[in-house]
């Protein structure tokens, strides 16, 4: 029997998962646990990476990984970045192969570092420049066949590449797998206030409808959905109504959306019963993900321990990995 691939993909805890996480990338892993070895990771070293407080980024991450597991990740398959400090080691390692030149260049990094320089002190750290080659240890440490993310990070993904390409051929030796980039079917879920930008955690709230909000704050935000931003030609679908009509196809109500698809085609389709289809098929996914969470955080000393278990599991394959590394690149290997 051939082993089964890899596949590990990372999460930043910085806020609450959105609908824009859960179609775009967290939906897609949880069907992926069927087929592959899967790793999936709460980047707690990442999320350090722009201005934060200590005691809410311990909170994030306890907070995510219940959100996690409540939208169906196994525990077993759950791990938290910094339980496995080996990743900051390779990261360090792989820093010696990445090329100052392109990873100045991601795109990013741009748009974080003038957030970051918006702030209270106007602060850029190295960091932030540096986290695309600590996605790349991520990655690499695991020897991961495949990386399922959205449309986002496929420049991260490309250096990552890169990175392992150089170390390759420095030690003269294919020892790192190059991971392939796995695409959802929803690419990109647009912000309902704004539709002309991405759902995002950092645009502020209006700009994302949790996936365990208020059932009520869900509605409310689905209802006043901007459908007419006034630059559509005539005849076209407004980027508004085209995200509503997304958001059904990413939650599986195809009868909904065909129905509606059926009616705006022949001019009938108001707009206020497309969000009510929208508003009840995302209500009966955040009522059942609520409820899951209520449920499995009963016991969080439980939930502690089988992530204490999985990350102490996985920690190993990265530990095998490092020692391998330091190897081949001729760092000193003597075991206490
Ligand atoms: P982040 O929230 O930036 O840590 O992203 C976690 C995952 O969700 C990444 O794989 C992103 O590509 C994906 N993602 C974030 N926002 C969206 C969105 N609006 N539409 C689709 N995928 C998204
Ligand atoms: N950079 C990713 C994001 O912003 C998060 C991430 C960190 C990641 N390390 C990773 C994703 C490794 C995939 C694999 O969403």
């Amino acid at each position: 029997m051939s082993e089964k691939k890899r596949v590990l993909s990372c999460i930043q805890p910085t806020g609450d998962m959105h609908f824009g996480n859960y179609f775009g990338a967290v939906k897609n892993w949880v069907a992926l646990q069927e087929e592959y070895t899967c790793m999936y990771g709460v980047v707690d070293y990442h999320a350090m990476t722009m201005p934060y407080n200590p005691k809410k980024l311990r909170e994030n991450t306890w907070e995510l990984i219940y959100n996690l597991l409540a939208v169906g990740i196994k525990p077993e398959n759950l791990f938290i970045q910094s339980l496995v400090p080996e990743h900051a080691e390779l990261g360090w390692i792989l820093n010696n192969f990445a090329a100052y030149g392109r990873v100045e260049n991601m795109t990013q990094f741009k748009d974080k570092s003038q957030q970051s320089s918006k702030g209270k002190e106007g602060f850029i750290s190295v960091g932030l420049f540096d986290y695309p080659v600590l996605q790349a240890a991520d990655i690499l440490i695991y020897r991961a066949d495949y990386v399922p993310v959205g449309e986002d990070q496929k420049q991260h993904l490309e250096l990552t590449k890169e990175i392992a390409n150089r170390f390759n051929n420095q030690v003269g030796k294919e020892y790192f797998v190059l991971p392939e980039m796995l695409r959802t079917i929803t690419p990109k879920i647009m912000s309902t206030a704004d539709p002309a930008r991405k759902m995002s955690k950092s645009a502020g709230e209006k700009h994302n409808i949790s996936l365990f909000a208020d059932e009520s704050r869900l509605r409310k935000q689905v209802g006043s959905a901007v459908t007419d931003s006034g630059d559509t030609e005539p005849g076209q679908m407004s980027a508004g109504v085209q995200n509503l009509f997304e958001l059904l196809t990413a939650a599986e109500n195809s009868a909904g959306h065909d129905q509606l698809m059926e009616t705006y085609n022949n001019g009938t389709l108001k707009y206020s019963e497309l969000k009510q289809v929208v508003a009840d098929t995302l209500a009966a996914l955040n009522q059942q993900f609520v409820a899951n969470k209520k449920e499995l955080t009963q016991d969080k000393k439980a939930i502690k321990n089988q992530i204490k278990q999985a990350s102490h599991e996985i920690r190993k394959r990265a530990q095998q990995t490092v020692k391998e590394v330091k190897d081949l690149c001729g760092l000193s290997n003597i075991r206490f």
